[in-house]
């Protein structure tokens, strides 16, 4: 676990290596085992292959999406507002989850937000999602992670990149001295 969290870093650029339905499957069952608020659960997820939605997808938002395009697969991650009060928090915990599984089965994943993000002047990017997807009006879009084989890999976090001003010991006062 600490080597994928010392190591993981967005992957934007993917290969054509398609992924297997038995790793797409231990990836959604790895997000399915998120914790969530009194266990609430409010996510769901739509899996998306199709090249021509893929493309759709990454038209979601006019910057920071554009990596969907030629991803194998996104997972679209949408609350249950319904469900939960917090389903924003339980959403970014089960995205985040989907890419540290995808780390661990030696995929790259980026997140893309969606949540609070626009499509144009008219349209947020949940509602543009929403259209595309049929995706019904009680949940809402949180993010999109985008995952796939690395085309190239990136390097970890160098010590220098750490920043330990961060964390402080028992008061604000006073830092945390680095190990
Ligand atoms: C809440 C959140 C939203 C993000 N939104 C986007 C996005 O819309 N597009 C994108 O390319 N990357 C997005 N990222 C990825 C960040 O840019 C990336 O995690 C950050 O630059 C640190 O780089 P690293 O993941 O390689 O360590 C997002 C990450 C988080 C946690």
């Amino acid at each position: 676990m600490l080597e994928i969290l010392y190591n993981r870093r967005s992957t934007r650029k993917f290969s054509e290596k398609k992924i297997d339905d038995e790793i797409i499957h231990q990836l959604l069952k790895a997000g399915l085992h998120s914790p969530s608020s009194k266990n609430s659960q409010p996510w769901e997820f739509v899996v998306v292959d199709d090249p021509e939605l893929l493309s759709q997808l990454s038209v979601a938002k006019p910057h920071g999406a554009c990596l969907l395009k030629h991803a194998p697969l996104a997972v679209v991650v949408a609350g249950d507002k319904t469900k939960s009060d917090i389903w924003i928090e339980d959403c970014s915990i089960a995205s985040i989850i989907l890419q540290l599984a995808a780390e661990g089965l030696g995929l790259g994943s980026c997140w893309v937000q969606i949540h609070r993000r626009y499509h144009d002047d008219d349209q947020t990017a949940n509602e543009f999602i929403s259209n595309l997807l049929n995706i019904p009006e009680h949940l809402e879009v949180l993010s999109i992670v985008g995952i796939g084989y690395k085309a190239a890999d990136r390097p970890p976090l160098s010590n220098k990149e750490i920043d330990w001003s961060k964390v402080m010991r028992n008061s604000y006062n006073t830092v945390y001295s680095e190990k």
